[in-house]
C-alpha cells in the first residue's frame, strides 16, 4: 500500500533522482498506479509527479536527470480520488514550503479540509493526504519548528501514517514518522535513507533500523536522530545489518518475480531448516500450556495459519479456531490469559492482523508469531516469533512465503507430536523425514510441473470460473490454489471443502468448467474418487494433482499433476501447491496479464 522513500545525502556521485527512481522501481510492488519525487533546490521544492507506471513515468519526467541532496519519492495505491497526475504524490503546501509523501490513510481528512479551507488554503488533490503539507505550513508559519509542527500535527490527526517530510527552511533534514505503517531507515557514510521497505536502499546499506510506532526520525546526510512522540526525548538505537542481498530483490534472469520466487522455495525451505529448530519446540510449548489457540492472520497467511486449525487438535489435542484478522470482533470475546494467538504474517505490517494482535495483547493472551521481516511491527509485540527466512517476496501475490509460512506452522505441529507423544513410532519417523525431505520434494515438483502448468494454462485462460476442491487439509490447498489464480490471471476461482460441492456449488458444473483437485494419498483419498466422478459425470473438465504412483486417480482425471510418492500424509499443502502456483503464474501471463503486480492489488495491506 504506497512505497515511500527519502533520501538525505552527501554522495555527488549517483543523482539522487536515480538513487529515488531505483528506490520506486524496487517499491512498486506496494503500489503502482502513480509515482512522483520531490527534491529541496536552491530555488525551493522541484515537484515531478504522474499516473502511470513508474518507470514510464520515470523516463517522461526524466527522474534519473534529477539533482540534489535531499529527496523524497512516492509510489501510490490510491484511496482518496483515482490515479491522476494531481493526486498522485509527493503534495506540497500552498507556499511551497513543506513537501510530504504518505502511506496511510488519515481518517478525519474531511474535518480538517474544512478547517483549512477556511483559512485560505486551496486543495489540488482530491486525497486525505494534502491537508498535512497544508497544517505544517500553518504551524511553521505561527512559528513553531518543525519538531513541534510535527507535534502537533500528530495530536490532531487521526488514522494510520507513515510520513516523510522535507521543507525549504533547513534544505538538508527529512523528518520520517509513523504510526501503525512500516517505516524503515538505511544508515551508511553516503547518506542516510527511509523508506516503506527494506529493498528500497538495499544497494546502498544493508544497516537499518526498524522505526516503531510513535516515533519520529531526523535524516541527515551525517547523522540521524530518532525520538520518541510526543515527548520529543531522544532514544538510542543503533541499526542492525541484515542478510538480505540487493541480488535477492531483482528478477534475476526470470522474466518475473513471481516466477523466480517459485523457484526459489527449495532454497528458502531449506534455510529455515538449517538454520531454525528450538523455537518451534517453543511455540510448541505454548500451545501446551494454552487453554486453547486462536490463528489470526489475512489472505495467504491465513490459509497457511489453517495448517495449524488441521493439526494441532489432532496432535496436540488443543482447541485451535481460525479467525481472519479483519473479522476478529467475533472471536474476540474468547481471549483471556489462557489464550494463545498464533499471527501469521509476511510483511508483520498487515494493519487487521496488527489490530487484532494489540486487542489480544490487552486481553492478557500470548502472542506467538511467524513472520518474514525481520523487526517489523508484529515481532515487536510478540512473545516468540518464528522467522521464515524466505528474504524479499516482490511479487504481490505469496509463494514462497506461503510455503514457508506453512512449513513453520507444520514444525510446530511436528513438535508438538514430538512433546505429547500423539503419533506411533512409524508415523513420527515419516513426519520427520517428511519436514527433512520437503525442499527436494518443492524443487522435484517445481521441475516436474513447470512445462505441463504452462501447456494447461493455454486451454485455462479461456475459462470463466473454476472450482478448486480438496478434504481435510487439502482444503487449505484448494483455497490458495483458488485464491491465486484469480488474483493474478482474474479468472474466478473458488474453493471449496470437496464434500462441500455438492451441497450448492455443483450448480454450475457444465461441461468443460475447470475443477482442479488436490488429491494426496491420505485418508481423504478414497472419498475424492466420489468427488472427482461427481464433477466429471456432469462434464466438467478434471485436473488433479495426485501421488505419483496413483494409476487409478489418474486414469479416472483427464490431467494429473505429479508429486513424489510416499509423503502422502503430511505437509501436503505446501508439495500439492507447487503446480497450483505454477498454473495460476502461466495463466496470468497467457491472459496478458503482470502476474507481479495484479490490478487492484497491493503487498502488505496497510489500511483496514
Ligand atoms: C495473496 C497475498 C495476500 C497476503 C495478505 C497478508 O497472494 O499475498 O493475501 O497473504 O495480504 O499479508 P501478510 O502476510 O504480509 O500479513
Amino acid at each position: 500500500m504506497c512505497g515511500i522513500i527519502g533520501v538525505c545525502q552527501n554522495n555527488s556521485k549517483i543523482k539522487i533522482g536515480k538513487i529515488v527512481f531505483d528506490a520506486l522501481s524496487r517499491l512498486e510492488y506496494r503500489g503502482y498506479d502513480s509515482v512522483g519525487i520531490a527534491t529541496i533546490t536552491e530555488n525551493g521544492i522541484l515537484l515531478e509527479k504522474d499516473a502511470g507506471k513508474i518507470g514510464d513515468v520515470g523516463k517522461k519526467l526524466k527522474f534519473e536527470q534529477i539533482e540534489g541532496n535531499t529527496a523524497i519519492g512516492h509510489s501510490r495505491w490510491a484511496t482518496h480520488g483515482p490515479p491522476s497526475q494531481k493526486n498522485s504524490h509527493p503534495h506540497s503546501s500552498m507556499s511551497d514550503r513543506v513537501v510530504i509523501v504518505h502511506n496511510g490513510i488519515i481518517e478525519n481528512y474531511l474535518e480538517l479540509r474544512e478547517r483549512y479551507t477556511g483559512k485560505g488554503y486551496v486543495f489540488k488533490s482530491q486525497t486525505d493526504t494534502e491537508i498535512i503539507p497544508h497544517f505544517l505550513e500553518e504551524e511553521l508559519k505561527n512559528g513553531k519548528n518543525m519538531e513541534q509542527a510535527i507535534l502537533q500535527l500528530t495530536s490532531e490527526i487521526k488514522g494510520t501514517y507513515a510520513l516523510v517530510i522535507t521543507h525549504t527552511d533547513e534544505p538538508d533534514k527529512i523528518y520520517a514518522l509513523r504510526k501503525d505503517n512500516p517505516l524503515v531507515l538505511g544508515i551508511s557514510n553516503d547518506g542516510n535513507y527511509c523508506a516503506s521497505d527494506i529493498p528500497a536502499f538495499l544497494p546502498y546499506t544493508k544497516e537499518v533500523i526498524i522505526m516503531k510506532d510513535q516515533e519520529l526520525a531526523i535524516l541527515e546526510p551525517h547523522r540521524y536522530t530518532i525520538k520518541k512522540l510526543p515527548s520529543l526525548t531522544v532514544i538510542d538505537r543503533k541499526p542492525h545489518t541484515v542478510t538480505w542481498t540487493p541480488e535477492a530483490a531483482q528478477k534475476g534472469g526470470f522474466p518475473h518475480y513471481m516466477l523466480k520466487e517459485i523457484h526459489e522455495q527449495q532454497k528458502v525451505l531449506s534455510f529455515q531448516l538449517a538454520t531454525q529448530n528450538d523455537i518451534f519446540g517453543k511455540i510448541a510449548e505454548m500451545v501446551n500450556d494454552a487453554e486453547k489457540v486462536i490463528l489470526v492472520a489475512a489472505g495467504t497467511a491465513y490459509y497457511a495459519s489453517l495448517n495449524a486449525y488441521h493439526t494441532f487438535p489432532e496432535y496436540g489435542k488443543k482447541v485451535t479456531i481460525p479467525a481472519i484478522a479483519a473479522e476478529w470482533d467475533t472471536v474476540k470475546p474468547l481471549v483471556d490469559d489462557n489464550t494463545l494467538i498464533l499471527a501469521v504474517s509476511q510483511s508483520g505490517e498487515t494493519l487487521d492482523t496488527m489490530k487484532a494482535i494489540k486487542d489480544a495483547r490487552e486481553r492478557n493472551a500470548k502472542v506467538a508469531s511467524i513472520v518474514n521481516v525481520t523487526g517489523s511491527s508484529l515481532t515487536t509485540i510478540s512473545d516468540e516469533v518464528a522467522y521464515i527466512h524466505a528474504g524479499p517476496e516482490i511479487g504481490v501475490a505469496a509463494t514462497k512465503t506461503y510455503s514457508a509460512q506453512s512449513y513453520a506452522v507444520w514444525r510446530v505441529a511436528h513438535a508438538l507430536a514430538n512433546i505429547n507423544g500423539t503419533l506411533d513410532k512409524n508415523e513420527m519417523k515419516l513426519f520427520s523425514r517428511t519436514i527433512n525431505e520437503v525442499p527436494q520434494i518443492v524443487q522435484k515438483t517445481v521441475t516436474a510441473a513447470e512445462a505441463q502448468a504452462r501447456d494447461l494454462a493455454g486451454w485455462f485462460k479461456n475459462k470463466h470460473s473454476a472450482f478448486y476442491l480438496g478434504r481435510g487439509v487439502s482444503h487449505i490447498t484448494a483455497l490458495e490454489g483458488a485464491l491465486k489464480m484469480k488474483e493474478i490471471s482474474y479468472i474466478h476461482a473458488e474453493a471449496y471443502p470437496a464434500g462441500e460441492s455438492k451441497h450448492g456449488p455443483i450448480a454450475l458444473i457444465q461441461p468443460d468448467y475447470p475443477v482442479v483437485f488436490s488429491i494426496p494419498d491420505d485418508r481423504h483419498r478414497n472419498k475424492m474418487i466420489g468427488s472427482v466422478q461427481e464433477m466429471k459425470a456432469r462434464g466438467a473438465t478434471t485436473i488433479g494433482i495426485v501421488d505419483e504412483y496413483d494409476n487409478e486417480m489418474k486414469s479416472i482425471l483427464d490431467h494429473a499433476f505429479e508429486i513424489p510418492t510416499g509423503y502422502g500424509k503430511f505437509l501436503t499443502p505446501i508439495t500439492y501447491n507447487i503446480p497450483q502456483q505454477l498454473l495460476a503464474y502461466y495463466t496470468s501471463v497467457s491472459v496478458g496479464a503482470n502476474p507481479d503486480m495484479p490490478r487492484n492489488l497491493a503487498k502488505s495491506v496497510t489500511v483496514e
